[in-house]
């Protein structure tokens, strides 16, 4: 058997960020993303007998080899196969020897883990010879450990509902990826390697002073953006999604240690977003866990801003998004 999986990576305009529950992945609140086009892995996986046979090769953005993963990244599959084995109650082994490729450089600030992951927990399943509901889908990928690869199962945009147990915290569409025409460019400031992982990030989300204002922050500010988000009110959505990366940063810069991602090259880029605004083009930026920025725009004005972002002196390059499909069988 041999099948192959695309998945997207997303942003979140609604950051998860703290866990009520690590073993299970449950996070402190719940989250809003969209699917990004520009940011795909192809997963193809071929299911083998002999279960001892556990392989895979990785294919670097626009590089023309596979070459064959780490132990520490065949590590964390080899860990998820155990854990969908559970989720889906199977007794019996097999092997596998899987390709993944990704249509966008690694270190970019855009969460590779959510997009390989959800294309993993589909590869998995099917390999189990299970149709999953995409509710269990976006379940499973959230089991991996990488919890935002729940958001990229399904289409569009899409939330994250905390749930009171394993079994309600899924992702669900809330918008087809046809329903606005609005655009994420990244741009990218830096490729160095963060120094600490999400897990470990999000271990001490609860150490920041600021995490419970952040908890109430959220529950005015949830229901504000999905009433904006449904009128299509870009400047109320804008506003809020630039408003809750402040909120956000300021819990990285002050849980214990401090997480301080952002450099010179990121403010510089907030400022020409800043007077981009100001003359007349709006667009509004928010972060991930890094350096670089994702400045969300109106699809209209996406030509325009591209070359003014390329041209800013700290942009390394930059990678248009629309929002696109989820985790689906080529
Ligand atoms: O899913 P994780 O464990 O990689 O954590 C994702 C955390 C952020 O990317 C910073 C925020 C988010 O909601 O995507």
């Amino acid at each position: 058997m041999k099948i192959t999986v695309v998945s997207p990576a997303n942003i979140a305009f609604i950051k998860y960020w703290g866990q009520r529950e690590s073993n299970l992945v449950l996070p402190c609140n719940d989250s809003f993303s969209m699917n990004l086009s520009a940011c795909t892995t192809t997963l193809e996986m071929e299911r083998v007998e002999d279960p001892i046979i556990q392989e895979m090769q990785i294919k670097l953005f626009e590089k023309e080899h596979y070459e064959p993963a780490t132990e520490a990244q065949l590590g964390k599959v080899t860990a998820f196969y155990k854990t969908a084995k559970i989720f889906l109650h199977e007794t019996k082994d097999f092997g596998f020897r899987i390709k993944s490729s990704n249509s966008f450089p690694m270190k970019a600030g855009i969460a590779s883990s959510a997009s390989f992951f959800s294309a993993l927990a589909l590869a998995f399943s099917k390999a189990f010879n299970r149709d999953l509901p995409e509710k269990e889908l976006s379940i499973l990928a959230r089991l991996s450990g990488s919890g935002s690869a729940c958001r990229s199962v399904p289409d569009g945009f899409v939330w994250w509902h905390k749930g009171e147990n394993s079994p309600d915290s899924f992702a669900e569409s809330i918008a087809a990826s046809d329903y606005w025409d609005i655009a994420d460019l990244v741009l990218v400031v830096s490729t160095e390697e963060k120094k600490t992982g999400s897990q470990e990030g999000h271990g001490g989300a609860q150490t920041s002073e600021f995490f419970n204002d952040r908890m109430d922050y959220l529950e005015l500010t949830l229901p504000q953006i999905k009433d904006a988000f449904q009128k299509k009110d870009f400047t109320k959505f804008g506003t809020i999604v630039e408003e809750e990366s402040y909120n956000f940063v300021n819990i990285l810069n002050t849980q214990k240690p401090p997480l301080n991602y952002w450099t010179d090259g990121t403010l510089q880029c907030i400022k020409e977003i800043h007077n981009l605004r100001k003359k007349g083009t709006e667009c509004y930026f928010t972060v991930d866990a890094g350096a670089n920025l994702h400045l969300i725009c109106q699809k209209k004005d996406m030509g325009k801003l591209e070359s003014h972002l390329q041209a800013i002196p700290t942009v390394q390059y930059v990678i248009s998004n629309l929002p696109t499909q989820g985790t689906h069988i080529l």
